[in-house]
């Protein structure tokens, strides 16, 4: 198992992914377009959705600047709508039927909308599209993914799991609305807990998929100015002033933990990383801090439940 002093794990310890199909969300920028470059790099073919096909094609194109004749196919998603995800899926199916993925990476996200906004099935945006959006997604595309060991589900989580907490008279943030340690939290907390949990089931039934987590620490993207411009509280932004040129990572270095949790031989079934620095801000993929309302087995069962009942599906895997 990886400890704090031994991994130096780069995009370099990749392995070859030749004869491998990777299903990423996100990839058109920042963390995701960092990993899929590198997985296309080590031979990968890549299913890429975007939010339009424009997207998709311009970052794809990038990609085979680096890495010509890059197999990569694009195509539409929207995480924020349950029917984009129905139709999405439908199209794998129709695509690529069978046990045809090797690799599903729930990378996408969006953080600290400034307003509460509702999705048009009357979801809040974060918890929709960083949460229940990839548990649709993974339920309609597990029996598309190879039942066989090397076959990976890796959710992309944060460092500000450590704040969140699951309200469930609170989950749409009806009750009150607050865009980062609320909102943006609770979602990210939510997908560890859905990390850890899918583990477990997947023993219980004897799987051999693993399903990984990984947080890339303080990575500079596009997520610092989609959605939070100007919402941050004043503390937050002069501490994140100060801490960005000490102890921030580009995207490239921020992929890191992503790619750990999709591909290095060392992995453990449900494990979480993110780097190896102060706080997890930036460093080599170690394993991370899960924070104590990820262990709760009875939350994650309810948690479980209520996004069955959301999503409308039944997910057993
Ligand atoms: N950067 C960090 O420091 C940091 C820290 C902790 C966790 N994370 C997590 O890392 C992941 C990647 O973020 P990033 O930093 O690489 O940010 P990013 O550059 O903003 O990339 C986010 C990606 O998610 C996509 N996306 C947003 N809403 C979507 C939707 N409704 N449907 C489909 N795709 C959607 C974006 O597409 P568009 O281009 O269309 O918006 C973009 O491709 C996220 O899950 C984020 O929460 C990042």
């Amino acid at each position: 198992m990886a400890t704090k002093s031994t991994t130096k794990f780069t995009a370099n310890d990749v392995p070859s992914q030749r004869e491998r199909r990777v299903l990423i969300t996100g990839a058109n920028s920042g963390i995701g377009y960092e990993a899929a470059l590198e997985l296309a790099r080590k031979g990968a073919e890549i299913i890429f959705p975007a939010r339009s096909l424009d997207k998709a094609n311009d970052a794809i194109s990038r990609i085979r600047q680096q890495v010509p004749g890059a197999k990569i196919t694009p195509a539409i998603l929207d995480l924020a709508s349950l029917a984009s995800i129905r139709a999405f899926a439908a199209r794998i199916s129709f695509e690529f039927p069978g046990e045809s993925l090797d690799l599903l990476i729930n990378n996408a996200g969006v953080m600290a909308v400034p307003q509460r906004e509702l999705t048009v099935d009357g979801y809040e945006r974060q918890f929709a599209t960083n949460y229940l959006g990839p548990f649709l997604l993974t339920a309609l595309l597990y029996p598309h993914l190879k039942p066989q060991s090397g076959t990976r589900i890796v959710t992309v989580s944060s460092g500000v799991s450590n704040q969140g907490k699951i309200e469930f008279d609170n989950l749409q943030s009806e009750r009150a609305y607050s865009p980062m340690f609320g909102a943006y939290s609770q979602s990210k907390l939510a997908d560890l807990i859905f990390q850890q949990e899918l583990q477990r089931r997947l023993n219980a039934s004897g799987s051999p998929i693993l399903s990984t987590g990984a947080h890339p620490g303080y990575a500079i993207t596009n997520l610092q100015t989609s959605g939070p411009a100007g919402v941050m509280p004043i503390g937050f932004r002069i501490i994140s002033t100060i801490l960005k040129p000490l102890a921030s990572q580009d995207a490239a270095h921020g992929a890191f933990p992503t790619l750990y949790a999709a591909v290095s031989p060392d992995v453990t079934p449900g494990g979480y990383y993110g780097p190896s620095g102060f706080q997890e801000l930036k460093g080599y993929p170690v394993p991370a801090k899960i924070a104590p309302l990820a262990k709760d087995l009875a939350l994650a069962k309810r948690l479980w439940s209520e996004t069955e009942r959301l999503v409308g599906v039944q997910f057993t895997p």
